[in-house]
């Protein structure tokens, strides 16, 4: 095993890097300790460590290192006008990095951190490097939910930038082993600490006065936040997000705030052959959490009809040559008949959906597939974000039957 203690140990970029791959269990054990203290210990010398937490593994390096924020734009060929959450271990650490903030702010963190809510607030000027803030006057902050995270931020003793630890434009990881897939020899450590929880990213929220703004729905809903918010609206591009028109894809391309944004196969193209007229918009040139086969979602008021539909599809696509897999619900995916066909649980659980999501997108590259249909579900409670990150991993491919 090789111990990357010093900056000069991260100075090579171009060279494969030896991945540190530690294993803790949640809580203290003498083990952990160490793991999570070799980990920290990188972080402090400007190196990149993936880490679990209650959303999806995070890639964290010392938010203030400008060098090794750099490494996490490298390793995960991200963009670098999007800029990345800053996460901490104490509200003590907070003060440092913002300016000073409202009521409703306050209510929030009581309530919900540590938790899947970050806060996008005035960033104090300095106090992070401008490439984790993209330039922009206000920095992201969350508390993570997790034993493992809070325990190497705080040993690490500095704000740690992480986006989820995946290559850009891939699904998130909610296993070490989806980091390992993505970005093994690309960063100096992985800590393993089993599954992630809620299974999506945190909801991003900015404040506009005392009013919460929803940049990005996730783990925590819009009617929790209302819980303890005066007033609780929705960015208005999630809304367009999810337009459909019948057998059309609608395109709305955001980039900077909606995760990671590549040049991706799902964008909508004219010469794929399903016959799918061309896209309208040309500015559909970024997907997220994308599979690597074309993926649509199939929406439709009759449960029946839809089953119908992506049946017929399906067999189509077959008689073409091509591999086919079906994203479905319990109560559908039974009738299917697909080389891949996987169940994000029962519509009735829509918590099951975002927790399998980002697996159940990779089981399709390990199998092959090409041709993927996908169930759609209510955007309710969390089926909100369920649906905010299908929408994307399908490039805004979606059909009303
Ligand atoms: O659950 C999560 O939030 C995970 C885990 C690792 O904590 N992290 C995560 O990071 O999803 P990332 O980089 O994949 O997504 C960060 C999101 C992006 O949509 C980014 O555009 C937005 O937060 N963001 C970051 N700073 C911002 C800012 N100052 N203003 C507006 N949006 C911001
Ligand atoms: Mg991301």
């Amino acid at each position: 095993m090789n111990n990357h203690n010093t900056t000069e140990a991260f100075g090579t970029e171009n060279r494969k890097k030896d991945t540190r791959l530690w294993s803790v269990a949640s809580g203290a054990s003498a083990d952990s300790e160490s793991a999570i203290r070799e980990a920290a210990a990188m972080i402090e010398a400007g190196g990149t460590v993936a880490f679990p937490t209650e959303t999806v593994y995070g890639l964290g390096a010392d938010a203030r290192n400008t060098q090794a924020v750099d490494r996490i734009f490298q390793a995960k060929g991200r963009p670098s006008d999007n800029p990345l959450i800053v996460h901490i271990a104490g509200r003590e650490q907070l003060d440092e990095l913002v300016l000073p903030y409202g009521e409703t702010a306050r209510r929030l963190m009581a309530r919900f951190w540590p938790g899947p809510l970050t806060l996008v607030l005035p960033a104090r000027p300095g106090a992070v490097s401008p490439r984790v803030t993209a330039g922009l006057p206000t920095v992201a902050v969350r508390m993570p939910a997790h034993d493992v995270a809070l325990r190497l931020i705080a040993a690490a003793g500095c704000p740690v930038a992480a986006p989820s630890a995946n290559r850009s434009g891939r699904p998130s990881p909610t296993l070490a082993a989806h980091v390992r897939e993505d970005l093994a020899g690309r960063i100096d450590g992985i800590v393993d600490g089993g599954p992630t929880g809620v299974g999506l990213e945190s909801t991003v929220v900015e404040l506009i006065g005392e009013r919460v703004n929803v940049l990005r729905p996730g783990g925590v809903t819009p009617a929790e936040l209302r819980e303890v918010a005066g007033e609780v609206t929705l960015e208005p591009a999630l809304d367009a997000a999810s337009d459909t028109r019948p057998e059309e894809a609608v395109a709305r391309e955001r980039t900077g705030r909606d995760g990671d944004a590549v040049q991706s196969r799902n964008a909508p193209r004219a010469d794929n052959q399903t016959a799918e007229p061309a896209p309208r918009s040309p500015g559909m040139k970024y997907a997220h959490y994308a599979p690597r086969g074309a993926m649509r979602i199939v929406k439709g008021a009759a449960p029946e009809r839809v089953s119908a539909w992506i049946q017929a599809e399906l067999d189509a696509a077959r008689r073409r040559g091509e591999r086919t897999g079906v994203l479905a619900f319990d109560e559908h995916a039974g009738a299917y008949r697909a080389d891949l066909v996987v169940s994000c649980g029962s519509l009735r659980a829509l918590e099951t959906a975002a927790q399998r999501l980002y697996a159940a997108l990779r089981s399709f590259d390990e199998h092959g597939i090409g041709f993927i249909l996908a169930e759609a579900c209510p955007e309710e409670g969390i089926g909100l974000a369920v649906m905010n990150r299908l929408v994307k991993a399908a490039g805004h491919r979606i059909v009303e039957v």
